[in-house]
């Protein structure tokens, strides 16, 4: 395109109005032969492969233990992969005393049992302490243990708020089974998942909580978890506080 020089001078006065009045490069660009590229056209994004939904656990069938015992080893969740067994439970069944942990751990895990390993012999030593005990057959003197989760969680990670309200139908169904006089809730994680909290286990711990299971309400000791009390010790007495707790309202 030729210009006048007086057209050029009109030209530039023109950007200076606009407020072009910079150099900004150091190469000339004639604008009128650089030819504008067409635009891309939209890339098609694949979908995302929808998440399966969660299994919804089925407890209608559970007259009993054994019931539902196997409902719960055949209740497909992703979590029992890699796992080798269903942790069920331990204890006298007819103990005035449920214990509710989390979730088994490497050696639960291999035992079948909750509360084997390093911080289960610390709760053993712990209940001895009130005059408890899972092997006891008088019920006054008995606990019955489970936890949240059959399954051990992959490198014993703390368990997802889905995947403790997705066990939760199975934790009822227990509670009202063995029916107990009175729940401890062990730890931070099944006391937020049982008393359905966010409050934390430090403000919880030691002062009885009411749940509703079956119509029913059931007095919930919420206590410090054995694991953490083996990270810190200086927190035992706050433990032995809450053991006195409970051992005063089996007495009355
Ligand atoms: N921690 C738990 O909460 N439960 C177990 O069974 C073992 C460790």
């Amino acid at each position: 395109m030729d210009l006048t020089p007086d057209a050029m001078l009109a030209a530039l006065a023109w950007q200076i109005e606009l407020g072009a009045d910079e150099a900004i490069g150091d190469d000339f660009i004639d604008r009128t032969l650089v030819v504008e590229k067409p635009p891309e056209p939209a890339r098609k994004i694949p979908a995302k492969a929808a998440k399966p939904a969660p299994p919804r656990a089925d407890v209608s069938g559970c007259a009993d233990l054994p019931s539902l015992r196997a409902a719960m080893a055949a209740f497909a969740h992703p979590l029992q992969e890699g796992t080798r067994n269903c942790v069920f439970a331990d204890g006298n069944p007819a103990a005035k005393v449920m214990i509710i942990g989390e979730a088994p751990g490497r050696d639960e895990d291999i035992q079948g049992l909750p509360f084997v390993g390093r911080s289960g012999q610390l709760l053993d030593r712990m209940l001895t302490a009130i005059g408890l005990s899972r092997t006891a057959e008088e019920p006054e003197k008995a606990v019955y243990i489970t936890n949240i989760l059959p399954w051990r969680p992959p490198a014993n990670r703390t368990p997802s708020v889905d995947e403790s309200q997705a066990f939760l139908p199975f934790v009822s169904k227990h509670v009202e089974l063995i029916d107990p006089a009175f729940i401890v809730t062990m730890g931070n994680a099944s006391t937020k998942t049982l008393l359905d909290t966010t409050t934390g286990i430090m403000k919880l711990r030691g002062k009885w909580a009411e749940i509703d299971i079956g119509g029913r309400p059931r007095p919930v000791l919420p206590m410090l978890h054995p694991a953490y009390l083996l990270r810190q010790t200086m927190d035992k007495h706050k433990a032995w506080h809450d053991l006195l707790v409970l051992q005063a309202r089996l007495e009355n």
